[in-house]
C-alpha cells in the first residue's frame, strides 16, 4: 500500500510526510512543485529510506498525477499542495485560484479517472483528504461560539475565498461522482519547519537578527494554535477512521491574541538567549499598519473529531511554543537558508 501527498515539502506536509514515516512507515509518493515555500531540506533525515519517494511536479499535471497513482497503486491522497500566506494573496491573488482552485480540480480529475479504473473493494477503500483551513468560515467576534462543521462559509480573504472554493470542488466529488472524499479545516499551525513569512518563525527569526517586530494593527486579533505535530496525528486518524463526504474541524483550544503570542516569544528568548545590552526582544515591537480585511478572531469547535474520532491535540500552547522557539534556535541554518533572495525581495515589499 502507498499513499500519495501533495505539497510534502511544505511545513505540514513536511512534517507529516517525517511523522508517517515515523509512526505508519507505509511508503509515501511526495508530490511538491517546489515553490518558494518547498523546501527539500524538511525532509533531509529521509535520504536513502525507501519509504519515502520525492517527485517534483504540479498537482495540475494530470498526466503526471495519474501516472504516479498507477505506477505505485495509491490507497489514499492527502492534498497539502497549496499557496498558503493570506499576504500574498492580497499583493497577488492569482496564483491562489491557479494552485488552490485550478490545481485542485486538475488533481481531482486525475484521481477520478484513476479510481475509475480499480475493482469494487479497492474503489470503497479509496481515499482523498483535502486539508482546509478554518479561515473559509470568515471571522468571530469576541463572543461568537468557536466554528463549527455547521457554520456557513464566508471566507474574506484571496486566500480563503480560493480553500473555499476548492472545499466545494472536493465535496462536488464527492456527491457528483462518489469519490471517497473527506475535507479538515484546522487552525493556526506552528513548530518546526515553517516559512518565516508566518507570525511565529517571523518573530522569532527577526527578534534574533534585532529587527522590529512588526504586529499588524493593534495586536488583539485572536488565533487558535495548534502544534503542528498535532495537525499530523489528527490527519493520520482522519484517514484511518473518518467517514467519507464529511467535513471534520481540528483546532489546539489555544485561542492568544498576536500580541499574547509576540510577548511570549519575546519572554523565551529573553531567557534562552538574552541580548548583550540586557534589553527585552519587546523593545523590538512595532505596530504596523493593519492587513487589509483582517479577520478578527478564529476558534475551532472540534467536539466532532474528539467524539465521532476519538482524537484530542495532545500539546498545550506553553509547551509547544517553547519546543518551537528551542527548535529555531537550534537550526539557524535552516532559517538562515530560506531566507535568501526570494523571501528578502518579499519581506522588503511588504513591509515598506
Ligand atoms: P506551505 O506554503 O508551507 O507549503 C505548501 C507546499 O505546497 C509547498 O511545499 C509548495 O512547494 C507546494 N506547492 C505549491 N503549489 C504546488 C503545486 N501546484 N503542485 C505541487 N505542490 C505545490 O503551506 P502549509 O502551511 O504547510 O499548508 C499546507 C496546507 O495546509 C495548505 O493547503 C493550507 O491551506 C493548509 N492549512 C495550513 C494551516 C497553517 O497554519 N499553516 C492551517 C490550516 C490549513
Ligand atoms: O487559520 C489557519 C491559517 O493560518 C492557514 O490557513 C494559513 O495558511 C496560515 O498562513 C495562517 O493564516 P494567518 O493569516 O492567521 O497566519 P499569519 O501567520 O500570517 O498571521 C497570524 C496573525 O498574525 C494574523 O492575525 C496576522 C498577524 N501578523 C502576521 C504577520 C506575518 C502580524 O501581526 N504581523 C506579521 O508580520
Amino acid at each position: 500500500m502507498t499513499i500519495l501527498v501533495t505539497g510534502g515539502a511544505g511545513f505540514i506536509g513536511s512534517n507529516f510526510v517525517l511523522d508517517w514515516i515515523r509512526t505508519n512507515g507505509e511508503p509515501v509518493i511526495n508530490l511538491d512543485a517546489l515553490t518558494y515555500a518547498g523546501n527539500l531540506a524538511n525532509l533531509a533525515s529521509l535520504q536513502g529510506n525507501n519509504a519515502h519517494h520525492f517527485v517534483r511536479g504540479s498537482i495540475a499535471d494530470g498526466e503526471t498525477v495519474g501516472q504516479l497513482l498507477r505506477d505505485n497503486a495509491v490507497r489514499a491522497v492527502v492534498h497539502f499542495a497549496a499557496e498558503s500566506h493570506v499576504d500574498r494573496s492580497i499583493s497577488g491573488p492569482a496564483p491562489f485560484f491557479e494552485t488552490n482552485v485550478m490545481g485542485t480540480l486538475h488533481l481531482l480529475e486525475a484521481v477520478k479517472a484513476y479510481v475509475g479504473t480499480l475493482d469494487a473493494d479497492s474503489k470503497a477503500g479509496f481515499r482523498f483528504l483535502h486539508v482546509s483551513t478554518d479561515e473559509v468560515y470568515g471571522t468571530l467576534t469576541k463572543d461568537e461560539p468557536p466554528f463549527a462543521e455547521t457554520n456557513p462559509y464566508k471566507p474574506n480573504s484571496p486566500y480563503a475565498a480560493s480553500k473555499a472554493s476548492s472545499d466545494h470542488i472536493v465535496r462536488a466529488y464527492h456527491e457528483t461522482f462518489g469519490l471517497n472524499t473527506i475535507v479538515t479545516n484546522c487552525s493556526n499551525n506552528y513548530g518546526p519547519l515553517q516559512f518565516p513569512e508566518k507570525l511565529i518563525p517571523l518573530i522569532i527569526h527577526n527578534a534574533l537578527k534585532g529587527k522590529d517586530l512588526p504586529i499588524y494593527g493593534d495586536g488583539l486579533q485572536v488565533r487558535d494554535w495548534l502544534y503542528v505535530g498535532d495537525h499530523c496525528s489528527a490527519i493520520r486518524r482522519v484517514l484511518e477512521a473518518g467517514k467519507p463526504g464529511e467535513t471534520y474541524n481540528i483546532g489546539g483550544d489555544n485561542q492568544k491574541t498576536n500580541i499574547e503570542v509576540v510577548k511570549r516569544i519575546c519572554a523565551l528568548l529573553d531567557a534562552k538567549r538574552p541580548k548583550a545590552d540586557g534589553s527585552s526582544y519587546t523593545s523590538q515591537i512595532t505596530h504596523v499598519t493593519d492587513r487589509p480585511g483582517h479577520d478578527r478572531r478564529y476558534a475551532i469547535d472540534a467536539r466532532k473529531i474528539e467524539s465521532e474520532l476519538g482524537w484530542t491535540p495532545e500539546a498545550d500552547f506553553d509547551g509547544g511554543i517553547e519546543k518551537t522557539v528551542d527548535w529555531y534556535l537550534n537550526n539557524e541554518s535552516w532559517t538562515a537558508e530560506v531566507t535568501s533572495g526570494a523571501y528578502r525581495d518579499w519581506i522588503a515589499r511588504q513591509y515598506a
